[in-house]
């Protein structure tokens, strides 16, 4: 592989990474596909040692980011915004080189895709086409300095966010976003790549399949301390943020979605960064029993 490539494509997981914590780290700074719509983006500040290396190029190949222009301050069209390549056997974002065909995804779809309690998983997938029509960047810090899509979340969850992220600082632990909404072709691209490095069963394990990652939700954001160090990767579990988050963020509306020894009712591995809102009361009900949201979400039934 030519070096401009192969630093293209390095960049460009670096910016998607969010989950699983498997591919470069997602500090490395890429020209982001600017999203118009966004506001608030300048208001970051100490991102933690992430801003502009300056030396990446080619990054064009950002998976159909381009797509998710405008989103930022919808409003309430039901969040069927039809980004459309999305159906059945399509799905693969055309300008993906070398992308894999997505077989047609027979599971069922949820019935409530804007509702903040709605779970998806590995069997459980989201409406063809979807998108949140509410999505706002959160004001927070973050530990890359890019105008992207992984800044976003729905509305709701955004204010949560600050006000959680505020009262970390509060005592005196500083978090940062690494990686909130993920379009369906962003995802299509991450778990490919994936795929591509360790194989669909081990990708599995800790991506999910376009369709059934709740970044796509809007309602996630991936987590870190301010440098980014551990950043969506396993060596956060431990850490003052990860023990702040897994007892505080209930009180936020966040759950730690992916948590340890309940590996066989998520399918995924310990993400002890991958925060899901759902709202308090729900949070405090599924954090206080320790049920994960599959295990709440039956018993609500
Ligand atoms: N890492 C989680 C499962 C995702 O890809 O959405
Ligand atoms: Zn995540």
């Amino acid at each position: 592989m030519k070096l401009t490539k192969m630093l293209a494509l390095v960049t460009t997981v670096a910016i998607l990474s969010g989950c699983g914590g498997k591919a470069p780290a997602p500090g490395t700074v890429v020209p982001a596909p600017v999203q118009s719509g966004q506001s608030g983006a300048g208001s970051q500040s100490g991102s933690g040692g992430q801003a502009g290396t300056g030396s990446q190029s080619g990054t064009g190949n950002q998976s159909g980011t381009g797509s998710q222009s405008g989103t930022g301050g919808q409003s309430g069209t039901g969040g069927q915004t039809g980004t459309g390549s999305q159906s059945g056997t399509g799905g693969q974002a055309a300008d993906k080189p070398g992308q894999t065909k997505r077989p047609i995804d027979n599971s069922p779809v949820v019935p409530n895709p804007n509702d903040i309690t709605m779970m998806i998983n590995k069997s459980v997938r989201l409406p063809d086409g979807y998108a949140p029509a509410d999505l706002v960047e959160p004001k927070v810090r973050f530990i890359f300095s890019e105008k992207h899509e992984k800044r976003l979340m729905r509305q709701e969850a955004a204010r949560a966010l600050e006000q959680m992220f505020a009262a970390a600082e509060k005592d005196g632990v500083i978090l940062a976003g690494v990686s909130g909404y993920r379009s369906y072709e962003t995802q299509v691209w991450l778990f490919d790549y994936y795929v591509k490095q360790d194989g669909l069963e081990k990708a599995r394990t800790y991506s999910a399949e376009p369709g059934h990652s709740e970044h796509q939700t809007g309602l996630t954001m991936d987590v870190s301390g301010s440098t980014g160090a551990c950043a969506a990767d396993t060596c956060f579990e431990g850490t003052p943020e990860a023990a702040w988050l897994a007892k505080r963020s209930a009180e936020f509306g966040f759950i730690v979605r992916y948590p340890k020894g309940k590996e066989s009712v998520t399918g995924y591995t310990y993400e002890p960064w991958h925060m899901r809102y759902v709202g308090v009361a729900a949070a405090k009900e599924i954090s206080g029993a320790g049920l994960t949201l599959e295990e709440w979400s039956s018993k609500k039934r």
